[in-house]
């Protein structure tokens, strides 16, 4: 029995004026028509052994969410959603899905923590990744996909691993420890991704974050559960969620277990973690630009241009990213693309 569960919550400040509140990064639509969260689904769905699917979300993006899943075409198993009234990070959300999982199924129930935002480029090594994962899980591991580093990325989660031991788990160290990290090569990067046992995710939580199980445990026994056909919909109680501290797994569990375990995989993984990695996605012309819609260029290199309706035109630059939408424009230096959320944090302070 294996439970694929979505995690959907980060808003992606980096990609914005894409990414919005209300439209976060996991709608972003590549391309190829699907988006980033239709691409988790599918991913999810497929795999061998699934009896539900289940998502935890805001409970304002669950219209939005659940019709982007049928626009998949045929769910041949039923979908659960836990719906959260603020984003509390990963911690209290993977909390309600293991307290979930277990009622419906039982402890030895297996869970798949997918995140609604990546891009895996190989299905079928994933797949076999994923049966080694569920076959540590069996054995109460919490295991983690470790990705072979590409560099000294400091918003990831750091693996020593050795074979499928995790000597050391390290969440978003500083520029110097990744480097070294790197350096040693002994170390991966964490995918986001987590396999465990309802059971092992329900010990684990109350060895070291029993104040988080227990808010979030408060929460559903007043929240309420909707039954539809093929779906069911627990919404979980504002004012007891809203007592469960807001913190990732990463640090809550993964940094202080003993039961880590990890699959070193190759996948084509990607977190999409700004625009030059969705730019990378798009092939490039002769000068090196990638566009997607119409743009007119004389002299223009190595540029990532995303235009909406209007038209779009650029003369004599490079290493930009232009990112055109209907109420807002973006310009940034290709060097600088991390720093995309920092126009987020001065127009929420503006509201
Ligand atoms: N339901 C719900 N509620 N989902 C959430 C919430 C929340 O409050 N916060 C985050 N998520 C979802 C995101 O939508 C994403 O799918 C996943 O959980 C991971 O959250 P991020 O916020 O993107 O985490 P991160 O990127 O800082 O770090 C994690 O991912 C890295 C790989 O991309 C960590 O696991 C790192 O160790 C890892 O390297
Ligand atoms: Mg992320």
């Amino acid at each position: 029995q294996l439970i694929p569960v979505i995690l959907s919550g980060g808003a992606g400040t980096r990609l914005w004026p894409v990414s919005r509140e209300l439209h976060p990064k996991p709608f972003i639509r590549l391309s190829d028509g699907q988006s980033l969260l239709q691409k988790s689904f599918l991913r999810a769905k497929g795999l061998p052994g699934v009896v539900e699917v289940l998502t935890v979300t805001n409970r304002d993006l669950f219209f939005k969410t659940a019709d982007e899943y049928r626009e998949t075409g045929d769910i041949p198993m039923p979908l659960g959603f836990i719906l959260e009234s603020e984003g509390r990070n990963t911690a209290p959300a993977i909390a309600a899905a293991a307290l979930t999982i277990s009622k419906t199924y039982g402890p030895k129930a297996i869970m798949l923590f997918l995140t609604a935002d990546h891009l895996i480029g190989d299905i079928s090594a994933f797949t076999v990744a994923v049966k080694q994962a569920v076959e540590l899980a069996e054995t109460g591991k919490i295991t983690t996909f470790g990705i072979r580093p590409e560099g000294p990325e400091t918003g990831y989660g750091y693996i020593e691993a050795d074979g499928t031991h995790v000597r050391r788990f390290v969440e978003k160290p500083d520029l110097e420890t990744a480097q070294a990290y790197v350096d040693s090569g002994k170390y991966l990067w964490n995918s986001g991704m987590f396999c465990m046992t309802a059971e092992t995710a329900m010990t684990e939580l109350k060895k070291y974050a029993p104040e988080v199980l227990q808010a979030v445990a408060n929460s559903l026994e007043v929240s309420r559960r909707v039954e539809g056909k093929g779906q069911y919909q627990i919404e979980l109680d504002a004012k007891t969620f809203a007592q469960a501290e807001s913190i990732s797994i990463d640090f809550a569990l993964m940094e202080k277990t003993n039961q880590a375990a990890v699959v070193s995989c190759s996948i084509g993984w990607s977190d999409i973690g700004s625009w030059n990695a969705l730019g990378d996605l798009v092939p490039p012309d002769a000068q090196g630009n990638s566009v997607e819609g119409e743009a007119f260029l004389h002299d223009v290199k190595n540029c990532y241009i995303q235009a909406d309706n209007r038209i779009v035109a650029a003369v004599g630059v490079e290493n930009l990213i232009v990112i055109d939408t209907p109420d807002a424009l973006l310009i940034a230096d290709k060097n600088r693309s991390q720093d995309v959320k920092q126009i987020v944090g001065q127009l929420k302070k503006i509201g």
